[in-house]
C-alpha cells in the first residue's frame, strides 16, 4: 500500500515556477539574448547552478569564469527572493492545501523533496510547513534531479520504502528522479511533457487519496 507522498515544491504546491522563469528571463535579457518558455522547461526542477549552466548554453555563452557564474546566479536569486518575499497562501496552487490535509487525515506520511534553497522561506510565507513530516530541500542534497537523491532521502527520513512512495512533480527531471528512485509518480501539468509519469493531472485539485488508492490497485 502507498504509505507516503513526496512533493516537489515549485510548480506543484506553489506557483513559483513563474517567478523563477521571470528572473532567468531578466538575466538572459541583461546578457543580451531571448529566453523562451520552451527553453524554461529544461530549468524546471534543476538546481540553481545547473540552471545557470543551461541558460548560458541557450545564449551560446561559454567563457564564463566561476566567480562570474556565482555573481550571475546570485543576481537571479536576488530578484527571485524579492518576488517570493511577497508571497502568501493565496499563491498556493489549486488543491495543494486540500490534498496535504487529506493525506494527514488518512495517515499518509508527507515529505517535501525540493531542489530549492529558498524552500523554508516559501513554506513559512504560505503556511505549509506544518503539513510535512519531513523536509528535504536544496541545502540537504548534493546531486540535482534527475538524480534520485532528494526523494530517497525523503523516504529514508520518513522510514518508508521507496516502493510505497508516490512523487508529485511538475518537471521532467523530477519525474525521472522518481522513476530512478523506484517510486510511483504523478505529473502535474501536461502529459505531452511529463511522458514518464504514471499519471498526469492538471493540478492537485484533480487528485485525491481515493484516486491514490484506486490507482495503486491497477498499477
Ligand atoms: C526547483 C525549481 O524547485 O528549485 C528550479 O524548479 C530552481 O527552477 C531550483 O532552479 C533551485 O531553486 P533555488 O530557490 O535554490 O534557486
Ligand atoms: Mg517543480
Amino acid at each position: 500500500a502507498i504509505q507516503a507522498c513526496l512533493f516537489d515544491l515549485d510548480g506543484v504546491l506553489v506557483d513559483t515556477a513563474k517567478y523563477h522563469y521571470q528572473a532567468w528571463k531578466r538575466l538572459a535579457g541583461e546578457l543580451g539574448f531571448e529566453f523562451t518558455e520552451k527553453d524554461n522547461e529544461r530549468l524546471k526542477g534543476v538546481s540553481r547552478d545547473a540552471s545557470l549552466q543551461i541558460l548560458l548554453e541557450v545564449g551560446g555563452i561559454s567563457d564564463v569564469k566561476e566567480e562570474q557564474r556565482q555573481q550571475l546566479a546570485e543576481r537571479k536569486n536576488s530578484w527571485y527572493v524579492e518576488s517570493i518575499s511577497r508571497m502568501d497562501a493565496s499563491e498556493l496552487l489549486p488543491g495543494a492545501l486540500e490534498f496535504l490535509k487529506e493525506c494527514r487525515a488518512n495517515g499518509i506520511r508527507t515529505a517535501l523533496g525540493s531542489a530549492s534553497k529558498n524552500a523554508p522561506l516559501i513554506l513559512a510565507n504560505t503556511g505549509l510547513a506544518p503539513y510535512f513530516d519531513a523536509i528535504v530541500d536544496g541545502t540537504l542534497t548534493s546531486r540535482a534531479k534527475p538524480d534520485p537523491e532528494v526523494f530517497l532521502l525523503g523516504a529514508a527520513k520518513l522510514g518508508v520504502q521507496p516502493g510505497a512512495c508516490v512523487v508529485f512533480e511538475d518537471a521532467e527531471a523530477g519525474i525521472e528522479a522518481a522513476v530512478r528512485a523506484g517510486m510511483r509518480s504523478v505529473g502535474i501539468g501536461s502529459p505531452a511533457v511529463l511522458t514518464q509519469a504514471d499519471v498526469v493531472v492538471p493540478s492537485l485539485a484533480a487528485f485525491s487519496v481515493a484516486k491514490l488508492r484506486e490507482w495503486q490497485v491497477t498499477a
